[in-house]
């Protein structure tokens, strides 16, 4: 009886935690790009008055802009951004978004530091159908935040060349982009990847797939582009959270595997996809984070779900890049206690029988339990389980694990489809601890 009350409270404790990191450790979307925003609306947009976020005008060309979304004309290859108040409302609603989730996929791979990758001193890097280059401000502020001094040269190349000049007068602060180099191209996708180049280390299409009207096929076109990377270079496609983007998503990569192309994320395996696309599971992303509170406001009618991130990506290489090929990978050995995770101890991970797992769903709460489905090296997709009774400090993180989350598991036993987790399983969720150092190379789990 005593231990009954001793689990009710221990638990309802757990909870309140659970609570609070989750709050605490939501991305946040920079307060300086907020005033970018602002400022880039006032001057581009006098109509909009001194506080554009409460003009009825951004409202109604937000509310336009979903519309146009939605019509296949406006819709293929951006025609929207040949409208300058739908332009505005790109800006004011989907930039942070996008911003957000390219920043989020660089982050997951700096803690995984497969390579050498993030040790450059400069990079170059093409945004392909940047719009006014939501997915390059947020690779800035990614490289910003990770090193100082580091120089970027970015290729912003769009087929429409009208959302270029506001991307010009966002990036006008000579002072914080001091370090940064843009050519603004406007081009289309296919003859970019046609045409021969500087090789670049980084190739981003964000939301572009869906878009183009290409004569080639995306298969074709993507093996194209690959040729335009460096050795180590990485092409990150992300692409909305719907089940067909998400599936097209997956038959790409599934082509992609036959073409000698090394996948890097999400997928911690090489082999076709397990995933039957029913409509329960799909794969992609969901980040809680923290939208800017001009986005809060303006939803104020609009009702969008506008607190997690949705999405889904692909990060490839070619294969000839060294030390990257895919399979499980490793956590670093050591997490730091630094005040960015109050709640996190310092400890050293022991490496032996650390298992890497790609969550697709959230922890479910059935009869005394958690559930989550989670895809794993050998391809196979496993339902892990943690019994209420078992949730200790140990094994917490389970319970704070998103659709997407990358996690590895300590000291498991892995013959079975079923995981049931002890309450000394140690989890470790990629997506939390995401200030680490230092980082080790991914390699096969000995
Ligand atoms: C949904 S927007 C995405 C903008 C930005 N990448 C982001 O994530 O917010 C799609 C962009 O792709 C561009 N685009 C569409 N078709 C293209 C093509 N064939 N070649 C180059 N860019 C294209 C559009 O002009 C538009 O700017």
């Amino acid at each position: 009886m005593q231990l009954h009350v001793f689990n009710h409270v221990k638990n309802k404790k757990t909870t309140e935690n659970t609570e609070r990191r989750r709050e605490f450790l939501k991305m946040k979307f920079p307060l300086y790009y907020q005033r970018v925003i602002t400022e880039s609306l006032r001057t581009y947009y006098p109509e909009l008055g001194n506080n554009p976020v409460a003009s009825p005008h951004l409202h109604k060309w937000i509310w336009e802009l979903s519309e146009a979304l939605r019509n296949e004309n406006l819709y293929k290859q951006g025609m929207y951004y040949q409208q300058r108040e739908l332009t505005a409302a790109y800006l004011a609603f989907l930039f942070p978004q996008s911003f957000m989730k390219i920043n989020a996929i660089l982050n997951e791979l700096y803690s995984l530091n497969n390579t050498a990758f993030f040790e450059h001193d400069q990079y170059h890097i093409a945004d392909i159908g940047c719009g006014i280059g939501a997915s390059t401000f947020g690779t800035i502020e990614f490289f910003k935040a990770m090193k100082k001094d580091i120089v970027l040269h970015f290729d912003a190349i769009d087929y429409n060349k009208e959302p270029f000049e506001l991307m010009r007068e966002m990036s006008k602060d000579s002072n914080y982009f001091r370090n940064t180099n843009f050519a603004f191209i406007h081009n289309d996708i296919e003859k970019i990847a046609s045409r021969s180049g500087r090789k670049c280390d980084i190739i981003i299409l964000s939301l572009v797939l869906g878009e183009i009207e290409s004569k080639i096929s995306i298969i074709a076109l993507i093996r194209k582009l690959m040729k335009h990377l460096t050795e180590t270079g990485m092409l990150i496609i992300i692409e909305p959270a719907l089940q067909e983007s998400s599936k097209n998503l997956i038959l790409l990569r599934n082509k992609l595997i036959s073409y000698n192309v090394s996948i890097l994320s999400p997928c911690l395996n090489e082999q076709p996809c397990p995933l039957t696309y029913s409509a329960q599971h799909w794969c992609y992303r969901e980040i809680a984070w923290t939208p800017p509170a001009s986005m809060e406001y303006l939803n104020r009618k609009l009702f969008r779900e506008i607190n997690t991130l949705k999405f889904s990506y692909l990060v490839i290489a070619n294969n000839t890049r060294k030390g990257c090929r895919g399979g499980p990978m490793r956590p670093p050995n050591k997490i730091d206690a630094n005040s960015d995770i109050p709640f996190q101890a310092e400890k050293e991970l022991d490496l032996k029988n650390l298992y890497a797992f790609r969550a697709i769903s959230f922890p479910k709460k059935q009869k005394g339990e958690y559930i989550i489905k989670a895809c794993d090296s050998s391809c196979t997709i496993r339902v892990i389980e943690l019994l209420h009774k078992d949730i200790t400090d140990a094994n917490k993180q389970f319970l704070e694990l998103s659709r997407g989350d990358l996690f590895f598991l300590l000291d498991t036993a892995l013959s079975e489809a079923t995981i049931r987790l002890s309450s000394g399983t140690g989890i470790y969720n990629l997506q939390i601890c995401k200030h680490l150092s230092p980082f080790i190379p991914r390699g096969s789990i000995k």
